[in-house]
């Protein structure tokens, strides 16, 4: 443990950090991307579903883990084992998915900094036909993807350099409402457009038939990504709370606000793909192809998509930063290397395996690590951390710290601690097992 470690100052910096960490491409790139490709209200279903009975309960487990370990992973596996390395393997593969996430995600992140700029001269709001797809599939197969990610991992860095008060909180503070209201705007605009019920009934309208294990599997990989789960992210933002942060209140605000913002998302996007005559299942390209015909029809659209996407690669650079914060809190807690030290191997690996992941939708088509980082993490790591995280503090780490923890210096109902422990032990295992098996037959 470094003893010069730093804290989140406030109740709001807290709650602004993790859900900054939460609220990303995750909830406006990849959930309309998944629901589209997965049957739209079946998926949203099983997503919500997940994240409040085995999401909030995880949340709950890294923090306390976190908090009273007062260190990254896989440290806080071994400080709550009495000392013993038997369960840091968890850690191991926390590690793993944060790498490979990393990857892929300042690839997508980078794709926000293109259009932000796309949009600032003014290429969303002509009145020319444009066929985006191609536009798009230009875009991606070119250099400049691999340029983006550069400099997205140099900022993402920079931010990191300044550490967990003053870099982090700050960004967070200010900007995450701000990307709230913009939603919001977008929400009734879309909510205008000729056809609209067609995409809300495509989003709200579950056709029980979609319901197949790989539905079920990809919305518990989505709940678990959302909600920084299952790897260490909430573990490692927890050892810098202080003692007096509502855990289990804070959340439940993080899985509710996440989950708004999802499905405000998705209210933004499936209007409008049924609309324009678009396919929901179009994949991870999705909301880049949507996006540009809305802002297109909007009065004012330059401003506004401007705005959006500058928006989005705040939320992404965030989310970024948590995920990378798992593995410098492992550079400096674990191999003791000195934080900007850390930051930079970080910055280093991240930037290599991110341009061979830009590069996957261009020369390394074969090799596809963009989506093979995407499914592995998401589909299979995160699920396998967070079944492991969620036994290890159910039957591992004594109840009454877990107890301790979850209470802090508030009271906690006896019904809520028993539910959480019940779901720990029993409900969240159960369910990734099953879901992940099935999942992975088919
Ligand atoms: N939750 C973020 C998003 O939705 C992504 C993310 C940040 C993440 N930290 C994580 C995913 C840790 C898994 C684990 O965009």
């Amino acid at each position: 443990m470094s003893d010069k470690r730093t804290f989140f100052s406030t109740r709001l910096g807290v709650l602004a950090a993790t859900v900054g960490s939460a609220v990303g491409l995750g909830n406006i790139w990849r959930f309309p991307y998944e629901a589209g490709t997965h049957g739209g209200g079946a998926f949203l279903l099983c997503y919500i579903f997940f994240v409040f009975l085995i999401g909030v309960p995880v949340i709950c487990s890294e923090f306390a883990m976190g908090r009273r370990s007062r260190t990254g992973i896989p440290g806080a596996f071994q400080h709550l084992n009495k000392g013993r390395s038997g369960w840091n393997w968890i850690g191991w593969i926390g590690i793993a998915g944060a790498v490979m996430i990393i990857s892929f995600y300042s690839v997508v992140a980078g794709w926000t900094l293109e259009y932000t700029i796309d949009s600032a001269v003014g290429m969303f709001s002509d009145h020319v036909q444009h066929n985006r797809h191609a536009e798009f599939l230009a875009f991606t197969q070119g250099w400049k993807p691999s340029l983006w990610v550069v400099v997205f991992m140099g900022i993402n860095g920079l931010v990191l350099l300044g550490g967990v008060q003053k870099g982090i909180e700050r960004v967070s503070n200010i900007l995450m409402p701000l990307l709230f209201l913009i939603l919001l705007a977008f929400c009734i605009n879309s909510l205008l457009l000729p056809g609209a019920g067609e995409g809300l009934r495509f989003l709200f309208n579950p056709d029980f038939s979609q319901l197949t294990p790989t539905v079920i599997l990809g919305a518990m990989g989505q709940a678990f990504f959302s909600l920084s789960l299952g790897m260490g992210c909430m573990i490692t933002y927890a050892s810098y709370f202080k003692d007096d942060t509502p855990l289990m209140k804070t959340s439940i605000q993080i899985a509710t606000l996440d989950t708004l913002v999802a499905i405000l998302s998705g209210v933004i996007i499936f209007p409008a793909v049924f609309s324009f005559g678009m396919s929901p299942a179009e994949g991870p390209t999705l909301v880049f192809e949507v996006l540009p015909n809305i802002f297109q029809q909007m009065s004012g659209g330059r401003i506004w998509s401007t705005l959006f996407f500058l928006l989005l690669a705040v939320a992404s650079l965030t989310s970024l930063i948590s995920v990378s914060e798992i593995a410098i809190a492992f550079f400096v807690d674990h191999l003791k290397m000195k934080r900007h030290m850390a930051t930079l191997t970080l910055t280093l690996v991240g930037t290599i395996l991110g341009v061979l992941c830009a590069l996957s939708f261009g020369p390394l088509k074969n090799l596809d690590l963009f989506n093979a980082f995407d499914y592995i993490s998401s589909n299979i790591l995160l699920p396998l951390g967070g079944m492991s995280t969620s036994i290890f503090a159910g039957w591992v780490m004594k109840r009454s710290t877990l107890y301790a923890e979850l209470q802090g210096k508030g009271k906690l109902p006896r019904a809520a601690g028993e539910a959480i422990v019940i779901s720990l032990r029993w409900i969240a295992p159960a369910c990734v097992l099953a879901v992940f098996i099935a999942g992975l037959m088919i």
